[in-house]
């Protein structure tokens, strides 16, 4: 019987290496290894045989389906490995590759990202709020009078439920003091919308990045240092910075910044990109009305603000004349960045 094993064996493994598929592998596994293989049919006749031949039988058939087993993965193996090499056998490795047009972030991007890593260094925090936003979060709470230009119909989307599109990212300022208790150091880059004439250097939508500092003891000097800081690692550390006497309602007092540049071909001319200041002791008693409490103490407390256009950033440092051409998203344009 423990012949009658091996000769089964053999006959087996005699099928399994002249198996050229994988289905009739399959078959040569379920005639030898399966239920009615002939392995079986042998370890039935066990219980015929003496206590003495009884475990011989046994080591036999296990070798047997041992040996059956082995050779059923090597085959399947060599199967597998002979059908992935067919499956590449056309092609030609030593073929140039393929140039694939690769993506690259927008101008846009890129120049928000580089401001928001500068001040980030400098400890500010991001933050942000809703584009549509109350009356109260864009203009009251910033102090901003009935009659401000900025109000009217003409200048600002209105929704019929008396909410807005945004004009300005200073709501966010208005947003985080009502979120958070001093002392507060915040930028929050995004978008912000008006009713401008469509021209070479206005959209209706267009992109700021606000920054707000509130604690004991901020000083006009602070600001000014941290904005010669932030446009000489933006544009060179020899840029020049001015800061000039403007009004803002919700800073006091205020000003504009302008930076000397040179655009690339044009002569160095002094170039207005943020509006800042102290922020108003009357916003810091808005937003305590609001809250509920005196945690921006206007005694206590001081603070300024400040606010840049980003698409003006992107335009001077990538010398690109419309800021229609950041928002058309033609490729012509945008690959020159990738
Ligand atoms: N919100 C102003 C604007 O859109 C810019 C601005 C001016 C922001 C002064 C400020 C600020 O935070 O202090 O024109």
């Amino acid at each position: 019987m423990q012949e009658q094993a091996a000769q089964i064996q053999a006959e087996a493994l005699a099928a399994i290496e002249a198996a050229t598929t994988e289905a009739v592998l399959e078959d040569a596994r379920v005639k030898f290894l399966g239920k009615k293989s002939p392995l079986n049919a042998l370890a039935g006749e066990m219980r015929n045989l003496s206590n003495e031949e009884k475990p011989k039988l046994g080591a036999a058939l296990n070798a047997a389906r041992q040996a059956i087993g082995g050779a059923l993965e090597t085959q399947k193996q060599s199967l597998q490995d002979a059908a992935d090499a067919a499956s590449v056998a056309d092609l030609d490795p030593s073929l140039p590759a393929r140039i694939l047009p690769s993506g690259a972030l927008h101008p846009l991007t890129v120049v928000k990202d580089r401001a928001i890593q500068i001040l980030r260094r400098l400890g500010f925090a991001l933050a942000d709020g809703p584009e549509i936003e109350t009356e109260f979060h864009c203009f009251d709470a910033l102090n901003t009078p009935f009659d401000h230009p900025a109000r009217n119909d003409s200048d600002t989307f209105y929704f019929d439920s008396g909410k807005l599109l945004r004009t300005h990212t200073s709501s966010v300022q208005i947003r985080t003091m009502e979120k958070a208790a001093p002392p507060i150091k915040i930028i929050a880059p995004g978008s912000a919308y008006r009713r401008d004439e469509i021209d070479a250097t206005h959209l209706s939508v267009f992109n700021q990045l606000e920054g707000l500092y509130v604690d004991k003891d901020v000083r006009l000097s602070d600001l000014k240092g941290t904005l010669e800081f932030f446009y000489r690692a933006m544009f060179g550390e020899n840029t020049e910075v001015r800061f000039r006497p403007h009004f803002f309602p919700f800073t006091e007092p205020s000003f504009e910044i302008d930076v000397k540049l040179q655009v690339k071909g044009e002569a160095p001319k002094w170039i207005e990109v943020a509006g800042c200041g102290m922020v108003d002791p009357a916003v810091f008693t808005q937003v305590n009305e609001s809250r509920g409490d005196q945690a921006f103490d206007p005694a206590q407390l001081t603070g300024y603000a400040f606010g840049m256009g980003l698409d003006r950033l992107a335009m001077i440092q990538y010398g690109i004349r419309d800021i229609r051409l950041l928002i058309e998203n033609d490729t012509r344009f945008l690959s020159q960045f990738a």
